[in-house]
């Protein structure tokens, strides 16, 4: 090694770091050349004089050393560099992150789920925390605390705490509410391969979903540009929490080198780096999938030249070949750095992609360049395609999913709910993550603990939004589990986690609590721990054997018709709870005693003939098909209000849909209609069979009153879920059920067709169309006469306070004009809570989902839920006497509302009885709607096995309906 070299080396250190880790890394290398060139040039030194790059060595040319040598060498040195934490990091005594004046912490007596060893660690003990840093957990020893002054203390009483949630795909602060027009920041239209945009760039640290994020556990989170690229460029971890600097930077979680300088100025510890990808449909502004892979293939073909013209050219410098690069500045390039830095294995990629069709050619894209993807992201059809994830280069990467948020479009048609544990039986790493804003980043949890619900075992239902994730990020060693020396970001729960509403109850972030924070009370825990039967413990889930394997079987797309039609009597045994729909609502029928045995419910022609004790019943109906349900309940079936439930297989596929409307208030309707208004019918558009309504139907959602989201003026209508066409008897509970209107400011966001019109035009021809009977002698006219006689609902799809306010107003006009009682439902109504006396003095309904999202500026005033607030908007506007009904916004979320009203009611603490909840999703809804009667002509029963309708112990097994005289088994 010519003396220069050496110097060069040697004097590159700054600090001992540095010098250790060029040196150990370099040394190798050193000896490997030397040793090389030394035998071989014994052996074959004629061929050596003709090789430029070993004649200089062997000659011992004089070189001219450039002056910029050093800094070449550090950029080659640089490229050695492995990312990950650096030796330092295992020994720092204060977190990067620490923010002054943060004091040591200590939680006593907590059950401690670590996220170690898959998740199956579980300590019980104290977590002692300070600097930001977790410094002991468990037993602690006795002296340990003796000299810390400003200890807070906490005491968990051993509630179960866990590290803070980590959501691998967000796009919070880039996307951020309020959603306004001006900070809609996701993609780049510039072309299909963009490594150089970065999220960071538009980072809003003003998002208020920031704090409803930290209310859910939620403590780092992924910022994803969107999926419109092939490659959509750099993503950033961060940290939600606000910090002293108010800045997008002082969010950062172990920003890259890249962020500051050209990648030179490093520590011995290079941080990862983050990038998104697409591939599939999404990215179809560019061209067809074809296109697509070679816009790839193109790119990093691009980088990996680059790559071979670094590695090339810093073999030369480091033998200290100088002449032979005279002239030749370092090869590199701005817009390419993060390819190629992708192809030296320093980026976590996180790839959004679908079907097998695309995560073949990705895992085809990894080999033939030779560069692992982190995660894949949605992921449909993952769980059909185990070995071919298994052969992308570097191993198989995580798999990141919704829960059950599946078939909007072809690409998530074949999804389903058994996916994850499918993967996790295959070995692929488990992610359930929000794609926030699409699901709220703040309920990540309940996609995981729906995940546990449909078999993903509980272990790897909690590391999929903990360790998981944070490993896919290569940021293991600081967040995503708790051990010592990891950053203080820690949930104390007010549930075993896996339970439905589990709340955190404090959250920390870099050791700061972040909840009621303001009021300076750093021991406060928020809310109480619950004390319900099981709620401290991992909730028991129903198994999903058989379905698992026909999803399989079935690539994705099994029967779900019920597998069994019972025509005779059926005898339930083992029945907990028996409730029923009565004048006033729903009420429990029978219940067993504690104590006592539990029950029997006899059906004959899929009505209830007997309930009670088995000698009484079983005499009256002897012979019949005895089904054991295990201390499951019989009850009313449901109802799913709001979506497009029944009308739409896939909402992103027009050729599956309704079709466009029109828009009165836009464009002329056409003449053959004759009628100004447009007036249409959700009957018309019906489709039965759908995947979503059979899903629905065999989750015990018997009923739909859909709506055609694109339509000014809509009449709805009510439907079975189950039915196979409108011909079959009941598939039509009620053609004609409500007149559905929307009145909102169009929103940025939104795919819905709200008309880009004034509120005041909107409200005008509201105000019309029930004042004067103008329009009588057309459909319009017609039905909204009858809407402003009180004969049909109308009902109003609206957010905004002051809108509803102005509504209410209109509505006491009408009634006091036409001496009528006009039935106004509020359809979504976030901000209703504002007028909740008002809407009850005045009669009015309101629908809402059981979690609302603040996303639009008309939509922002929400209560924000516990731990944020102690009571709910439900709670609220049911204490004002208002009837509420739950409504769902997407037809795949139909399935799950009886999890939804659980979750309205254990957010309500105490204030909705069980009665109570049962009727946000039965009663009050058909009361509003005036469906009553039909619905009790009808009168479907759903049968729950292991547990009660609002439990993740039970399943449906059966519908019962007496209007088809059968009992189904699904
Ligand atoms: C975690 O699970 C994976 C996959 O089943 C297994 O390979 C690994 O050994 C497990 N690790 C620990 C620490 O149990
Ligand atoms: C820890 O909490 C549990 C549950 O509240 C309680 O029974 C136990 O006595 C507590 N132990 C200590 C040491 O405080
Ligand atoms: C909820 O908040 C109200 C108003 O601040 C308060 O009066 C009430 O005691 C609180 N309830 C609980 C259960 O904390």
């Amino acid at each position: 090694m010519s003396g220069a070299l050496k110097d060069a080396v040697l004097s590159f250190s700054a600090s001992p770091d540095r010098l250790q880790t060029v040196r150990t890394r370099a040394s190798p290398q050193w000896s490997v050349i030397l040793y090389t060139v030394i035998a071989t040039a014994v052996l074959f030194s004629y061929s050596f004089l003709f090789n430029p790059f070993t004649r200089d060595l062997v000659l011992n040319v004089d070189q001219t050393v450039p002056v910029n040598a050093q800094r070449i060498l550090q950029q080659c040195a640089f490229l050695k560099i492995v990312p990950g934490p650096g030796a330092a990091f295992h020994t720092r005594e204060v977190s990067d992150r620490f923010e002054f004046g943060t004091k040591p912490t200590l939680i006593k007596n907590a059950t401690i789920w670590t996220g170690l060893s898959n998740g199956t660690e579980i300590l019980t003990g104290d977590v002692f925390f300070k600097n930001g840093i977790v410094n002991r957990l468990g037993k602690l020893p006795k002296h340990l605390l003796d000299r810390e002054d400003d200890l807070v203390i906490v005491e968990a009483n051993g509630a179960w705490v866990t590290p803070g949630l980590v959501d691998l795909h967000t796009h919070l602060g880039i996307l951020s509410a309020p959603v306004l027009g001006g900070t809609f920041d996701l993609t780049s239209p510039h072309g299909p391969i963009v490594p150089w945009f970065r999220s960071i760039d538009a980072f809003n640290t003003h998002d208020d979903s920031f704090e409803h994020a930290i209310a859910g556990g939620v403590t780092t989170a992924q910022i994803l540009p969107g999926s419109g690229n092939a490659i959509g460029g750099q993503a950033f971890m961060v940290k939600l929490r606000p910090t002293a600097k108010k800045t997008p930077t002082s969010m950062l979680l172990e920003p890259p080198v890249s962020l500051w300088d050209s990648g030179v100025d490093f520590d011995g510890h290079l941080p990862w780096r983050h990038l998104k990808q697409a591939c599939g449909e999404n990215v179809n502004a560019y061209g067809t999938r074809m296109d697509t892979m070679w816009w790839y293939r193109s790119a990093y073909d691009g980088a990996r030249k680059i790559k071979e013209a670094q590695d090339d050219y810093c073999i030369k410098a480091e033998a200290g070949l100088w002449n032979q690069l005279q002239g030749q500045p370092y090869p590199e390039n701005l817009q390419w750095e993060a390819l190629v830095d992708v192809l030296r294995g320093r980026v976590k990629i996180s790839t959004h992609c679908y079907e097998a069709i695309d995560l073949d050619a990705l895992v085809r894209l990894t080999n033939e360049f030779q560069f692992p993807i982190a995660s894949i992201h949605h992921a449909s059809e993952a769980y059909l395609v185990p070995e071919t994830l298994k052969k992308a280069f570097g191993g198989p990467p995580a798999i990141a999913l919704f829960a059950n948020h599946n078939r909007f479009k072809r690409e998530a048609y074949r999804g389903s709910e058994f996916a994850p544990r499918i993967l996790a039986d295959n070995g692929i790493p488990v992610i359930m993550k929000s794609d926030h804003p699409v699901l709220d980043s703040r309920h990540v949890l309940y996609e995981a603990q729906q995940a546990h619900y449909y078999g993903l075992q509980p272990h790897l239902a909690l590391t999929s939004v903990t360790s998981t994730p944070a490993e896919a990020a290569g940021l293991s060693h600081r967040i995503g589990s708790l051990q010592e020396g990891a950053d203080a970001d820690i949930v104390i729960w007010d549930s075993h986690p896996l339970q439905l509403g589990a709340t955190p109850r404090q959250v920390w972030i870099d050791g700061i609590p972040q909840l009621n924070a303001s009021n300076n009370q750093e021991h406060v825990l928020v809310g109480s721990q619950k004390t319900n039967e099981g709620s401290q413990e991992m909730p028991r889930v129903p198994s999903w054997d058989s379905e698992r394997l026909k999803a399989i079987q079935y690539d994705g797309l099994p029967p779900l018709e019920p597998e069994r039609i019972v025509n005779g009597p059926v005898i339930l045994t083992n029945v907990a709870e028996v409730w029923e729909r009565s004048d006033s609502g729903v009420k429990q029928r029978w219940s067993t005693q504690p104590g006592r045995e539990l029950g029997t419910v006899v059906l004959a022609d899929g009505k209830i003939v007997c309930v009670g004790g088995y000698q009484k019943c079983v005499q009256a109906e002897k012979a019949g098909l005895v089904v054991d349900i295990h201390g499951g309940s019989v009850g009313p079936g449901l109802i799913s209000a709001g979506s497009t439930l029944g009308i739409e297989e896939m909402e992103l596929e027009a050729s599956t849909g309704p079709g466009p409307s029109f828009n009165p208030y836009l464009q002329g309707i056409p003449a053959v209609l004759e009628d100004t208004g447009g007036l249409v019918r959700t009957v018309d558009s019906l489709k039965f069979a759908t995947r979503d309504a059979l899903i629905a139907h065999r989750s015990g959602v018997t009923y739909g009153v859909s709506t055609l989201r694109s339509s000014t003026f809509t009449l709805e209508t009510t439907f079975r879920t189950g039915a196979s066409h409108s011909l079959e008897s009941n598939a039509v509970i009620r053609d004609i059920t409500a007149l559905h209107v929307h009145i909102e400011r169009p929103i940025p966001y939104s795919a819905a067709a709200f008309p880009p019109i004034s509120i005041s035009t909107q409200i005008t021809g509201l105000r019309r169309l029930l004042l004067n009977s103008n329009y009588h002698n057309t459909e319009t006219g017609y039905w909204f006469d009858k809407a402003a006689e009180g004969a049909i609902p109308l009902i109003i799809s609206v957010n905004n306070a002051d809108i509803m306010a102005t509504l209410l107003r209109l509505k006491a006009d009408v009634e006091e004009q036409r001496g009528t009682r006009l039935n106004m439902i509020f359809n979504s109504a976030i901000e209703a809570h504002l007028l909740a006396k008002e809407i009850a003095e005045a009669n009015a309904g309101v629908i809402m989902t059981a979690r609302q999202v603040p996303l639009s500026w008309d939509s922002r005033r929400i209560i924000a839920r516990p731990p944020l607030t102690n009571t709910t908007a439900i709670a609220t506007l049911v204490e004002h006497g208002v009837t509420v009904g739950l409504g769902v916004i997407e037809a795949t979320e139909a399935a799950s509302i009886r999890f939804d009203a659980a979750w309205a009611a254990l957010e309500a603490d105490g204030r909705l009885t069980k009665a109570q909840t049962y009727e946000l999703v039965t009663t009050n809804l058909e009361k509003m709607f005036g469906i009553a009667d039909w619905i009790k002509q009808d009168d479907a029963l759903v049968i729950y096995d292991g547990g009660d309708i609002f439990s993740l112990e039970s399943k449906v097994i059966g519908i019962a309906s007496p209007s088809k005289g059968n009992v189904e088994f699904f």
